[in-house]
């Protein structure tokens, strides 16, 4: 691979989770009438509903990380945090005409093994008390392996969970103290052991590339720890380096960060030693063994991605609860109050906490499926009555440079990626993100493509 179109390519570019990305969504006046008119068509379709819960505490401060937490040791948060995400999602079943059937539950953070399993207990027994749930059920949450105990796995798969996603990011214990994260390769060893002797289906490492002074023998290390204890799936993030939104990505030097074709080579040398071991990439920076649910998705492709990443399907419906939490019904999204005292104050006066949102019109998503398509089954297609848009011709007109560096190919009604592509999938989905280049952004936003 070149490393010139490394250079070439390396540009800030969004992830998408999301089409439109979350600054380009109309904003905040979204009245949470409006969402819950959005919510109720929904749910009507099937009544099948995703449940998104954000646990937000951690009790120490990881300093790469990038996402929404609140670091505390008073654990005495817990109990008026469930209380209030009890109280959103009774607002939720008062709007619902019928019994939700639960297809799938996620627990994410922050660190959701920051809870006291009693407490996680009895804020699902309550959830799960008003609610059907299929055969087919997908219930997971995101475990950090210093504090996830044998309770938290025993009573958390009591109430349906199989699958667990683990924090790893990298195996090197130094490495791990240099961004300030407690962890050891004996904790991520029992923590798998221990689920899978208690019987979860699928566990889920997170690791990501380009970490302060990452380099090709962690890795190495990384996919041998990989090879020998065979996660069911591997999540192989780019490290998102956002130091504008995340102040302790300043307590390392970037002078230490790999950049460009030399963190690409950190992906590319994961990716060739999981293919080894019999991992298949499915698209962007996920891998999954072929009985796992995500490889059978991306096979039968029903493969789906949302503001948690790949999931083998879509409901019709997504429901966020908890501080910062975005929910999804396709042609909407709303986002939750980000900070927990807002998140607590508003809900607590008796409303839904929703601060933002976006109503997608028909060329949103049209667009949307585009970016759906490519990120998920690396091609995209269109009728012929689309072929005269506008929107699309712009998308192509972008995409023509990246066709001449051999990334992307046209067919007729079809534009598909090719294997060297893959690399720059990120940067081939911002061709059909319209609303990026109707107003290209003046400061920054978006973490570097590569
Ligand atoms: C919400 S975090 C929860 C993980 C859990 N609290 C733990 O520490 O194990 C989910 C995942 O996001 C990923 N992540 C966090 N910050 C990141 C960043 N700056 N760039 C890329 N991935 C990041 C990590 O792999 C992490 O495991």
């Amino acid at each position: 691979m070149s490393k010139d179109l490394f250079a070439k390519y390396d540009v800030a570019a969004p992830r998408y989770t999301s089409y439109p990305t979350v600054p380009y969504w109309s904003g905040a006046a979204f009245p949470p009438s409006d969402w819950l008119q959005h919510v109720q068509n929904a749910f009507s379709a099937d009544r099948q509903i995703s449940l998104y819960i954000h646990l937000p505490f951690c009790e120490s401060l990881c300093t790469y990380c990038g996402c929404n937490k609140h670091i505390t040791r008073n654990h005495a948060v817990e109990h008026p945090y469930i209380e209030t995400v009890l109280r959103e999602w009774r607002m939720y079943l008062a709007a619902l005409s019928g019994k939700p059937v639960l297809r799938e539950l996620h627990l994410g953070g922050g660190t959701p093994t920051f809870f006291h399993p009693d407490n996680l207990r009895y804020l699902l027994e309550n959830i799960l008390r008003d609610v059907e749930v299929p055969d087919n059920h997908d219930f997971g949450f995101e475990a950090h392996p210093w504090s996830t105990t044998d309770d938290h796995l025993h009573t958390l798969y009591d109430l349906g969970f199989r699958r667990i996603s683990i924090g790893v990011q990298d195996f090197d214990e130094d490495l791990m103290k240099l961004v300030n994260r407690r962890q050891t390769v004996e904790s991520v060893e029992r923590c798998t052991e221990r689920a899978r002797a208690i019987g979860y289906e699928s566990v889920n490492y997170d690791l990501i590339f380009g970490l302060p002074k990452q380099t090709l023998a962690h890795i190495r290390e990384d996919a041998r720890h990989v090879a020998r204890l065979r996660p069911d799936r591997i999540a192989f993030y780019s490290y998102a380096h956002v130091p504008w939104l995340k102040k302790s990505q300043c307590a390392y030097s970037e002078a230490d960060l790999p950049t460009g074709a030399a963190k690409r080579r950190l992906y590319e040398a994961g990716r060739r030693w999981f293919e080894a071991d019999g991992y298949a990439e499915i698209g962007m920076d996920h891998f999954a063994l072929p009985h796992d649910s995500l490889f059978k998705a991306l096979r039968d492709g029903t493969l789906h991605r949302n503001f948690m990443g790949y999931t083998p399907y879509k409901t019709s419906l997504m429901i966020g609860l908890g501080a910062s939490a975005i929910g999804d019904t396709w042609d909407a999204f709303a986002q939750n109050e980000k900070t927990i005292a807002d998140y607590e104050r508003v809900v607590n006066a008796g409303t839904l906490p929703v601060f933002r949102g976006h109503r997608l019109n028909g060329e949103d998503q049209r667009q949307r499926q585009h970016i759906l398509n490519l990120m998920t089954r690396f091609e995209t297609g269109w009728s012929s009555e689309e072929a005269d848009d506008e929107i699309l011709a712009a998308a192509l007109a972008r995409l023509e440079p990246l066709m001449a560096d051999g990334l992307v190919e046209r067919r007729p009604f079809l534009v598909r990626i090719t294997p060297e592509g893959r690399n720059f999938l990120r940067n081939i989905c911002m061709a059909f993100d319209a609303h990026y280049w109707r107003r290209q952004p003046e400061g920054k936003l978006f973490s570097q493509a590569v």
